[in-house]
């Protein structure tokens, strides 16, 4: 086949129909700077374990995670030890592994299973870890109206055969910061109460690079002594094409040396802890331009913009009396919302709707206790624009108008009800500021 047969072949199998701004399913970076897309390009082929003199990718990647280590408030943000991953998933396994491996010198071969204490509302690379290294996975129902774990619950779920409690900053299911000083605050009683004594992972896979520019006074990091390890996404709110993820423990003494391997086969000796030996460099590169690009304030005032424009969408919910907001852009920046008890039309009628105009916006069903629950989520990424969040809000007082033409109207207005198409329809959405 020739070549440009093949490519159109293959291009037009994976043609997205859905350009990726339009997708507010995901949290991954659908957007970069030529710069940036021009780095990952000319370092396509470099392998993170090369030899490559000067600078090998590693040591690049060492710096970012020096730089993470700061940014969560590490004792010394030097001697942080941290790696690259593939994502966020990777990152887990090993922040896992970790806390295995500890609790297994502790154990001394107690013949005991291991357990691993966390919310429902995790994400399935949670699961999976618990699944794929046999420790069983003591989740505790997300509750009706508070969707974070509950400190109390968590702390006494643990016993000596707990490897470590989890908690997310935010959730995938609605954005929220799980209460990680309160849940360190529960296991220190737990301590002082009768000697159980469990570290804590914060994945923050999402929120790892939200929080500490937007919510500075949260402390939710290497602040609270009990937390040991974090892990994020470089490739959602790091602002980098995928895969990339970052783990950092809080110092060497946390981490397992078994976890550590020296090789010196591809041109000098390197340390690895990683799951995986081949890794693209070029997300690394990405992620090094980012942080030299945007520094602190850059990410800032992305992130506030993100936040302002998922505030403001939500604010454009909050007018339709047929609709419930879960969460309104106050933790990461995503909109979550359900239908109220009296519509007539379910969210999953108004998902496929906006999908009609272009839109993914996924409907997914709460995790235990919740599962007849059934929510949408907006997530607000950089590349989402003023002025498509403003074609966003035209589109939903549209859809809802619709439904409720196509159902019957059931009730009478509640609230401010739908604006006509080109009105103010999200007075907060200006059009200014692309
Ligand atoms: C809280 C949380 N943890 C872990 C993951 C897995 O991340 P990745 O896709 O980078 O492997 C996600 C993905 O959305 C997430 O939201």
């Amino acid at each position: 086949m020739p070549a440009d047969a093949a490519y159109r072949a293959v291009r037009d199998e994976l043609r997205p129909d859905v350009p990726p701004q339009l997708n507010l399913a995901t949290f991954i970076t659908t957007g970069m700077e030529p710069e940036a897309e021009r780095l990952m390009a000319e370092f396509l082929y470099s392998n993170t374990v090369d030899g490559v003199q000067p600078l090998r990718t590693t040591d690049l990647a060492q710096r970012c995670v020096a730089a993470l280590a700061e940014l969560w408030h590490a004792p010394d943000p030097d001697s942080a030890v941290g790696t690259s991953t593939g994502g966020s998933s990777e990152a887990c396994m090993l922040a896992g592994l970790a806390m295995l491996m500890r609790w297994r010198s502790r154990a001394r071969g107690s013949g005991e299973r291991p357990n691993l204490v966390m919310s429902a509302a995790v994400h399935v690379c949670w699961s999976k870890f618990c699944a794929y290294w046999d420790v069983e996975a003591r989740q505790i129902p997300v509750a009706e109206g508070g969707f974070g774990i509950d400190p109390h619950t968590a702390a006494e779920l643990c016993d000596t055969n707990t490897i470590g409690v989890v908690t997310v900053l935010g959730t995938t299911f609605d954005g929220s910061y799980e209460p990680v000083q309160q849940v360190c605050a529960a296991l220190d009683q737990r301590r002082a109460r009768d000697g159980v004594d469990v570290p804590v992972h914060v994945d923050a896979a999402s929120g790892g690079l939200v929080a500490p520019f937007l919510d500075p006074a949260l402390v939710w990091d290497f602040r609270l002594s009990r937390v040991d390890s974090i892990n994020t996404s470089g490739h959602k709110y790091g602002l980098v094409a995928p895969g990339l993820g970052w783990l950092v423990w809080r110092d060497p003494s946390v981490v397992p040396v078994e976890l550590g391997f020296s090789i010196d086969y591809t041109g000098g000796r390197l340390s690895t802890q990683t799951l995986t030996f081949t890794q693209p460099a070029a997300p690394i590169v990405a992620q090094y331009y980012q942080f030299l690009r945007l520094g602190a304030e850059g990410y800032r005032a992305i992130m506030q913009r993100c936040r302002d424009l998922a505030r403001a969408l939500a604010a454009h919910l909050n007018q339709f009396h047929d609709l419930r907001v879960i969460s309104s852009g106050d933790d990461l920046p995503v909109v979550a919302f359900t239908t109220g008890d009296h519509a007539s039309f379910t969210v999953t009628e108004l998902a496929d709707r906006l999908r009609q105009r272009g839109w993914l916006v996924p409907a997914y069903t709460l995790p235990p206790n919740q599962t007849n629950v059934t929510v949408a989520r907006l997530v607000c990424r950089n590349d989402l624009s003023d002025i498509l969040a403003r074609r966003l809000a035209d589109d939903i007082t549209n859809a809802v108008t619709a439904l409720r033409a196509y159902h019957g109207a059931s009730r009478p207005r509640q609230r401010c009800d739908v604006l006509p198409r080109g009105s103010e329809a999200a007075p907060m959405l200006d059009e200014g500021g692309d």
